[in-house]
């Protein structure tokens, strides 16, 4: 059986990673019009998707809305779907606000969020778009009943970025240097440049010339402020590990058949396996196809004024093939315990349904 027509009946989750610009939002989309067609209710969680792609899902802004793609639209692109087909762009700040709406006790919440460190966690510290992304995942597939949940994921290049964002983020949460700095005279109710009167211990005039009084005492009220909620990122990041290991989640890689990128996707595949990731199939997309065996007889009865640059395009065409084909050959070798899917660069961009439709039959023959 193909690979990811066997992920889409035995998995319950399926997580679409990679580099950027490879495709994953794109074949995200894909699976689960797969499965909604297969009879799944199905959901992807789409992480800044092209506009186009967009529109066509039914989506016109960011914002954490779910929205269900109209049964006549997907009619009219032929997509026969059995089941219904939603949609959402994610939202990376309202999530983390989200979170610390439900998190935080009400005395702290509004501190936190106007924290230039929450907004430093929130939307640059590496990680925590990963973070909450998977969060979200979590709370998606435990609140509603999709049976088919389709997450796209930010670009990473590397799995162990997106592996280690929880543990990241919790480590920024218990910075024990600086809670063990501050939290004293935190207690003591002494804010602001008070804490220059510390001790003048080599850490705190260290902070102190790296980020200026200001930030010091900003960093200060964020680690007292957030205080409490080591425990809950804790569990909730156990919660989201449990939920990739299980098996009702799968891991589709999606990469491009580049020579240099090869190294990237196998190293990528090894990390997930080894923390015990199951990995659907490796998505190999955009991949230039050997121009026909007639061709080259096309070629020989056009006009004489053409045929020497039609040649040169077709020799072209067929480098680029053989170019994919070798470094398709060195994934499988590398990567023998998972199937590779293959899809076909398109001459156009695929932003609409009858593109994404296309593109699902592909993957589940491929
Ligand atoms: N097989 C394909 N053939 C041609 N264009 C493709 C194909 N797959 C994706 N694209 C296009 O490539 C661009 C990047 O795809 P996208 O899914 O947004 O990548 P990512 O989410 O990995 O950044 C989009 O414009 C998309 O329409
Ligand atoms: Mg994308």
């Amino acid at each position: 059986m193909n690979p990811i027509a066997q992920a889409l009946s035995a998995r319950r989750v399926l997580v679409c990673v990679g580099a950027g610009g490879v495709g994953k939002t794109t074949v995200g989309a894909s699976l689960a019009l797969l499965s909604a067609a297969g009879g799944k209710s199905s959901l992807v969680c789409t992480i800044d998707p092209a506009r186009r792609l967009a529109n066509s899902l039914g989506l016109k802004e960011l914002g954490n809305q779910e929205a269900t793609i109209p049964p006549a639209e997907l009619a009219r692109a032929q997509v026969p779907a059995k089941a219904p087909m939603s949609a959402m762009m994610l939202d990376m700040k309202q999530s983390w606000d989200e979170l610390i709406e439900r998190a935080a006790p009400k005395d702290v919440k509004a501190r936190i969020l106007q924290n230039r460190y929450y907004q430093t966690l929130s939307t640059k510290l590496a990680g925590s778009q990963e973070y909450i992304a998977l969060q979200k995942l979590w709370e998606l597939s435990h609140q509603r009943d999709y049976g088919m949940i389709v997450l796209d994921t930010p670009p990473t290049a590397h799995a162990l970025d997106f592996l280690d964002a929880p543990s990241r983020i919790l480590d920024f949460l218990d910075n024990d240097a600086a809670r063990w700095l501050l939290t004293p005279a935190l207690a003591a109710g002494k804010f602001g440049l008070h804490l220059f009167n510390l001790g003048g211990s080599f850490a705190a005039k260290t902070i102190a010339k790296f980020t200026g009084a200001q930030m010091l005492s900003e960093l200060a009220d964020f680690m007292f402020s957030v205080r409490g909620l080591y425990d809950g990122f804790r569990d909730r990041a156990k919660g989201v590990r449990q939920m990739l290991e299980s098996d009702q989640t799968s891991f589709v890689l999606v990469t491009t058949p580049m020579k240099e990128r090869l190294g990237e996707t196998v190293h990528f595949h090894q990390v997930l396996r080894q923390n015990g990731m199951h990995v659907a199939a490796i998505v190999a997309n955009r991949v230039h196809t050997a121009p026909p065996p007639e061709a080259k007889e096309q070629i020989a009865r056009a006009p004489a004024d053409l045929r020497e640059r039609l040649a040169t395009t077709l020799a072209e065409a067929e480098l680029l093939a053989k170019d994919d084909q070798e470094a398709l050959a060195a994934l499988a070798r590398d990567c023998d315990q998972t199937p590779i899917v293959r899809v076909p660069r398109f001459e156009l961009d695929v932003h609409d349904l009858a593109g994404l439709w296309k593109l699902g039959q592909l993957l589940i023959e491929g």
